[in-house]
């Protein structure tokens, strides 16, 4: 009988993609699958089911989809980090650099609630420059981290070192 399906199965690698020499983890082909989106969605909330958690944050884009599944899944609202230029109320920004370039994102200013529990979901983390910049924004709000999630880690990169230096709990699926 072959292996049940993991969800790192359902992820591709494309060679050079953005940019020569960047092995990009391309999880649409996770998203399509029913079985495989099941999957991811379950374990990435499962660390946090019992847990008290208010809001998830979703990091522009790939986070919107995981996001919203597992906030819908929480019975929880769902909140996005955007980049920049495209929220259209009052918003607070943070500056950050990534594996291939530079960006800046945005949260709305009235998004999170001083005091709330919020789990930061993406389904990538690399160098960690875009969830720690999530986590800054969430954090000037007043909210409180209850756990960065992400479907693949490329620990190569530091970002889980970054962000358990900062005093995140990580939970990834797969490296
Ligand atoms: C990717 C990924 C993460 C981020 C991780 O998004 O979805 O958000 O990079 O990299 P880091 O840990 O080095 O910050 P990308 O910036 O490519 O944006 P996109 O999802 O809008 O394409
Ligand atoms: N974001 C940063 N690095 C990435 C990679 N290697 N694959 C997919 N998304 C990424």
């Amino acid at each position: 009988m072959s292996k049940p399906k993991e969800v790192r199965d359902y992820i591709r690698s494309i060679p050079d993609f953005p940019h020569e020499g960047i092995i990009f983890r391309d999880v649409t082909t996770l998203f399509s699958d029913p079985r495989g989106l099941r999957m991811a969605v379950d374990q990435l909330l499962q660390p946090y089911a019992g847990l008290r958690v208010d809001k998830v944050v979703g990091l522009e884009a790939r986070g919107f989809i995981l996001g919203g599944a597992v906030a819908h899944q929480l019975s929880v609202g769902f909140v996005p980090i955007r980049k920049k230029g495209k929220l259209p109320g009052a918003v607070i920004s943070e500056r950050y650099t990534l594996e291939y370039g530079e960006a800046e994102v945005e949260l709305h200013d009235d998004a999170i609630t001083a005091g709330e529990r919020v789990l930061l979901v993406d389904d990538l983390l690399a160098t960690g420059g875009t969830a720690e910049a999530g986590i800054k924004l969430v954090e000037r709000l007043g909210g409180e981290i209850a756990g960065c999630a992400f479907v693949v880690d490329l620990p190569e990169l530091g970002g889980r070192k970054r962000l358990e230096e900062l005093g995140m709990d990580v939970h990834a699926l797969c490296a």
